[in-house]
């Protein structure tokens, strides 16, 4: 069922092929290679069951229906892209086509998917230069909220729009009446409504990354949500924004959060009506709609300064029934691993430096930049970029690298328990991100930890925060910071699970 990879072309990937002179190359695995795009008539059957999704330039009305629209660069020219859907168990089978004009990958946030798969440019895979295409394929083990995104020049392919959401559907039924998700971005527009493209920008980036203030759900400034008194809606929420944390309040409702990152939480009452996502989190909330037929409720954005609405309940619809339902019973809950094994676990600290009021100096990124062996070189060379291109100002475990350095950070072996502490030695929080697993929030004072599963953590500045997995996916998995600007300036490196 693997689909065929090709040996790699040496001068494709110097890098690899160095790594693999060096004698690292008992870890050395096959880059999958991206293939130029098959004509139409040429494509066989088989090749047909791929859902094509093509990276292209495109248009949306960020500043609503009466305002200009801006282009973007959109999966199939919308923002977000289509809604990617499966269910738990089944195979996902996307044929991603560039029709961009420099290299992209996609990145399955949050799928516990076949290392191969997870899109990580120059570590598990080449990025697919403009004209070419790249077939994923992969088995969601998991059902839940998850997104998908570029992972090549993230900072600046996010801002202008390539995102999408990805559902993994419940074996079951989950007893809700409506289904409605929420993809959050925060944009930075010129006055004109078209993206500000003062992309890598220092300082930005030694700061808390790039943050917007033209806020959208679902590529609209506000979003309408149809219910019906006593409806129980499922909200999914999901934070795509490049820096920007996002607290978010739903006006005159109880949510409960009924999953987080994607996996289902032990169910509780959100604290105010709100939560709070760093980049990349998502939330599952059920919310009984209460009010009376007529009524419209907001759903909020607190900025530090103000509230703004980024959707609405409007409460359309004649009564769906007499009084709401009953108890929410917990989501059916993923294979995910049962107990961790403290006493062998890997312990590592991971320290992160940096930033302003931190600097570390004028030095170049560890890993492919260092050795100037990049994906710059060769075939789908990039345009040549402004701005930070390769600088390193923050560090993660003292080292600056671009998630492919030579060196992993750690090597596991399968099946091994890891705990990574954060110290946030900053000024700034940190969202740090681990592909291909999710993680325990340990408490800070025992030795439990929380009652929930995440894939991203937001690590506020001057805290240390421990979180704990189970390496049980093999392969080559970055470790980063999510704010895309941190990512791209030295908060990045890699583990291998063997
Ligand atoms: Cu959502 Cu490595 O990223
Ligand atoms: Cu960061």
């Amino acid at each position: 069922m693997d689909q065929p990879r090709k040996p790699l072309i040496a001068n494709r990937c110097r890098l690899r092929r160095r790594e693999f002179l060096c004698g690292v190359g008992a870890s050395f695995a096959l880059l999958a290679q991206p293939s130029r795009v098959i004509a139409k008539d040429g494509a066989s059957a088989a090749q047909n069951e791929f859902r094509v999704v093509t990276a292209r330039t495109g248009y949306a009305s960020l500043l609503g229906a009466s305002g200009p629209p801006t282009d973007i660069w959109g999966y199939d020219g919308t923002c977000p892209g289509p809604l990617l859907k499966v269910r738990r168990g089944e195979e996902m089978k996307v044929r991603l086509v560039n029709a961009l004009p420099e290299p992209t990958t996609i990145h399955w946030h949050g799928l516990r998917l076949r290392n191969a798969m997870d899109g990580a440019p120059n570590l598990t895979q080449l990025p697919v230069p403009p004209g070419s295409s790249f077939d994923y394929r992969f088995t969601a083990r998991d059902s839940g909220t998850f997104w998908y995104h570029s992972h090549e020049n993230s900072s600046e392919q996010l801002a202008r729009g390539l995102y999408g959401l990805l559902i993994v559907e419940e074996p079951h039924d989950v007893g809700v009446d409506r289904d409605i998700a929420l993809v959050v971005d925060d944009w930075r527009l010129s006055p004109d409504g078209s993206i500000d493209t003062a992309f890598r920008s220092m300082r930005d980036a030694s700061r808390e990354g790039k943050i917007g203030d033209h806020f959208t759900a679902n590529g609209s400034p506000l979003f309408d949500i149809p219910v019906a008194t006593n409806e129980r809606l499922r909200l999914r929420l999901v934070n795509a924004a490049n820096a920007r944390i996002m607290a978010l309040r739903v006006d005159r409702h109880e949510p409960t959060v009924m999953a987080l990152d994607g996996q289902p939480a032990e169910p509780f009452v959100a604290r105010e009506a709100r939560v709070a996502l760093g980049p990349g989190n998502r939330a599952d909330l059920f919310i009984d709609a209460r009010l009376a037929p007529g009524s419209t409720s907001e759903i909020l954005l607190d900025t530090g300064m103000r509230e703004v609405a980024i959707a609405r309940l409007v409460y359309a619809h004649a009564r769906a029934r007499a009084a709401p339902l009953g108890d929410m019973r917990p989501l059916p809950a993923n294979p995910l691993p049962e107990r961790m094994d403290f006493a062998g676990a890997l312990k590592l600290d991971v320290a992160l430096d940096g930033g302003m009021m931190g600097m570390m100096g004028p030095r170049g990124l560890a890993g492919g930049n260092q050795t100037g062996q990049t994906s710059k070189s060769g075939p789908g060379t990039a345009p040549s970029r402004q701005g930070y291109s390769g600088a390193a100002i923050w560090s993660l475990a003292r080292r600056a690298s671009d998630g492919h350095s030579a060196r992993p950070l750690f090597s596991v072996k399968r099946g091994r328990t890891v705990v990574l502490a954060f110290a946030n030695r900053t000024a700034f929080p940190h969202a740090m991100h681990i592909h291909g697993h999710h993680f325990r929030l340990l408490d800070r004072l025992d030795d439990g930890w929380k009652p929930f599963w995440l894939d991203t953590v937001v690590v506020p500045a001057g805290q240390t925060w421990r979180i704990a997995f189970v390496a049980d996916n093999p392969g080559k998995w970055m470790l980063h910071c999510h704010m895309l600007e941190h990512q791209e300036t030295g908060m990045a490196t890699w583990f291998e699970v063997g």
